[in-house]
């Protein structure tokens, strides 16, 4: 009997969960961050194209999040604190409900990832116009730091010169959230060990190959 007559027993029982787009954009996402992240020390050509890759990367994730497939769509996995609440609890208990696509805990840590993915670029590109004279985004950052609390706006107002003050601002601004995103990375892909282990799958072999055990 040959293979054609006999469906492998995987393509069986598996079933195609993360479009192509998904997956590229993960690890080509993964591949940016960490160029834009070791290459931060200066605003190299490196620097700056890594980062508005990012930029890109998430930006056709959102469009994708509204428009893509099935398991691909904030809809599918975007859930209210009282589900990701619960699932918590199945967590702590070990015997969390699985979910075919993201799991509740797993989507809101993409939505804090991408929020945040998106406020570094964006702050990198508000620094690096401030260091070119100034411009749109610039002048939206330092507006925003006119509304922010007090300690956060005062931080660098101690500097004679404004021009000074506001670069320093903003790339004080500025890496704080490139570390905030490693803190989040290291909880994502702590998050994505444990669902593995509690689920017995392997869910990074799913983000290669799209596909999981049914
Ligand atoms: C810079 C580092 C990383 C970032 C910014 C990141 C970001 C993300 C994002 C945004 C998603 C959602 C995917 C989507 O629906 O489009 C995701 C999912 C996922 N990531 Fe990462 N990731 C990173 C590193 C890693 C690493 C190192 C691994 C593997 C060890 C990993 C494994 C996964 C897996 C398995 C999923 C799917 C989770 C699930 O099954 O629900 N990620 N990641
Ligand atoms: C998510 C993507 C990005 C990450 C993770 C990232 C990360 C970093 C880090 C870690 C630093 C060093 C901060 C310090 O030690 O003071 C840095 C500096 C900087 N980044 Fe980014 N960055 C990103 C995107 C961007 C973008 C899109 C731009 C501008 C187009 C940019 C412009 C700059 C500039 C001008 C500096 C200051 C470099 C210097 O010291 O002269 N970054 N970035």
């Amino acid at each position: 009997m040959t293979s054609i007559d006999m469906p492998t027993e995987s393509a069986i029982r598996e079933v195609r969960v993360w479009d192509p787009l998904v997956r590229i954009f993960h690890w080509s996402l993964v591949a940016l961050f960490l160029i834009a992240y070791l290459s931060g020390d200066e605003a190299s050509q490196l620097h700056l194209w890594s980062g508005y890759g990012v930029l890109a990367l998430v930006g056709v994730r959102v469009l994708w999040g509204l428009v893509g497939t099935r398991h691909a769509r904030f809809g599918n996995f975007v859930r209210g604190p009282a589900t990701i609440a619960r699932y918590l609890k199945e967590l702590l208990l070990a015997r969390p409900r699985r979910y075919l696509g993201h799991n509740p805990l797993g989507g809101a840590m993409i939505v804090l990832m991408l929020a945040t993915l998106g406020a570094t670029a964006a702050s990198g590109v508000a620094l690096q116009q401030i260091h070119n004279g100034g411009g749109a985004v610039a002048s939206a950052a330092l507006a925003l730091r006119a509304l922010a609390p007090a300690p956060l706006a005062a931080a660098h107002a101690d500097d004679d010169d404004d021009d000074d003050d506001e670069a320093e601002w903003l790339e004080e601004l500025h890496e704080f959230l490139a570390q905030l995103m490693v803190v989040l990375v290291l909880l994502h892909v702590a998050g994505v060990a444990v669902g593995s282990a509690m689920h017995r799958e392997n869910l990074i072999r799913a983000m290669f190959t799209g596909r999981k055990p049914v």
